[in-house]
């Protein structure tokens, strides 16, 4: 019998218990051990709750009970999450979490510490809710030199996003209704901004390049400037607008992240995916382009992404599964230097001086007034930017996606 502690009984954490419950026949099966919730780590009382004789209120009833092999860390944040993660793992109990901010945060201290340990420590779950990514790029994936990362890895974002593309309705008002909703959080801001995508990505490009990414260093814009004109003009070039969050090993040998929103066209696999869905594109160097694809977050997906993780620890007592993401920074090239073609919206009387300054440019036709928009050349951050200065007033830019 393989006994699990879950810390903190909220969403995650109850869909945890809920997913070992529903599927302990599956599970079991395939974990080789029954797995048993022995203690649920919570402040609050549960009265009524069928869990709610194993809630405990002091974490040291957990961390001194030898019984306890696998914990699933659901409380999210980084205090104190990784205290009670650190401990465990110094302990040798293996740590299950879905906590995104932990695992960008101290990742490599974290695996390191469970590798020292015999133990395990396991976030499939921080990244794609419930879409199997880390397990495909850790394990899967091993014969590839992956040189590309491509995801959206926000619902919320990608709610409010497909929602302004078939309503045509602005910013403000779709996230108010997906706040009703319960899609967005009362308080956006780490989805809006990027700084959920950001932190994703992060993870996702540890593991690529197998040394430390830093999510500080990444070039992070949000979708808070997107308007409902910016879909006029994207449905007029058959493209769309979705937040990507992307890391390139570039041929130089150099590597860059960034999370922003871009046009993409109907041609492209992210194209499609809509609403709180999440995807990932993962290019390798042998297998070319693979993707993933399902629910990003939510209770039960990612639970079920958890619980795969304690059955990967229930089947590896003792031994640590190999993780190559190293204390090490990553060197990220300076953004200014990466090229883009921009999607440029400017004031119809500056129409002489956009093309005077951009030289090539394709014109974009809408059913928008007063305004002069165009797609220029590919060229870098920096480029743009000066050109874009020169101008003298860009009403927004966003990048284009081929
Ligand atoms: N706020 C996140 C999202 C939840 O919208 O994707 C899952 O990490």
């Amino acid at each position: 019998m393989i006994n699990v502690a879950v810390l903190g009984y909220g969403t995650v954490g109850s869909g945890v218990v809920e997913v070992i419950e529903k599927n302990k026949e599956e599970i079991n099966k395939k974990s080789g051990e029954k797995l048993n919730i022995k203690y649920i780590l919570d402040l609050r009382d549960f009265p009524g709750d069928p869990y709610e004789n194993k809630v405990v209120h002091d974490v040291e009833i957990i961390m001194n009970d030898p019984e306890v092999q696998v914990i699933c860390e659901t409380m999210g944040g980084i205090h104190p999450a990784y205290e009670f993660s650190k401990r465990a793992l110094l302990m040798g109990k293996s740590v299950c979490t879905s906590n995104k901010e932990l695992v960008a945060n101290h990742g490599p201290e974290l695996i390191r510490l469970a590798k020292e340990h015999k133990c395990n420590y396991l976030f499939e779950a921080s990244v794609g809710g419930g879409i199997p990514i880390i397990r495909p790029i850790n394990y899967s994936l091993t014969a590839e030199k992956i040189d590309g990362i491509t995801g959206i890895l926000n619902g919320t974002t990608n709610y409010i996003l497909s929602k302004m593309a078939a309503e045509g309705a602005g910013f403000e008002e779709v996230l108010k209704e997906a706040q009703e909703k319960g899609y967005a959080e009362r308080n956006p801001e780490a989805d809006v901004e990027g700084h959920d995508a950001c932190r994703k990505i992060a993870i996702l490009s540890s593991l690529m390049t197998g040394k430390n990414v830093k999510y500080e260093d990444i070039y992070t814009e949000g979708i808070t400037k997107i308007t409902a004109a910016d879909f006029v003009y994207a449905r007029a070039l058959e493209r769309s607008i979705k937040l990507l969050a992307m890391s390139r090993e570039c041929e130089d040998g150099s590597f860059y992240a960034m999370v922003a929103p871009f046009m993409i066209p109907v041609s492209h696999p992210l194209y499609s995916v809509s609403g709180v869905f999440n995807a990932v594109f993962v290019h390798g160097n042998m297998l070319g382009d693979s993707m993933y694809y399902g629910r990003g977050a939510g209770k039960l997906p990612t639970a079920s992404a958890v619980v795969s993780d304690v059955v990967d620890c229930a089947r590896h007592i003792g031994k640590t599964i190999m993780c190559f993401w190293d204390d090490e920074d990553v060197k990220q090239a300076n953004v200014e230097h990466i090229k883009h073609r921009f999607f440029v919206r400017t004031k119809a009387a500056l129409e002489k001086e956009a093309v005077d300054i951009f030289g090539l440019i394709r014109v974009v036709v809408a059913d928008v007034k007063d305004e002069y928009a165009f797609i220029t050349e590919e060229m870098s951050e920096r480029e743009f930017k000066e050109k874009a200065q020169k101008l003298g007033c860009v009403i927004n830019r966003i990048r284009l996606e081929s």
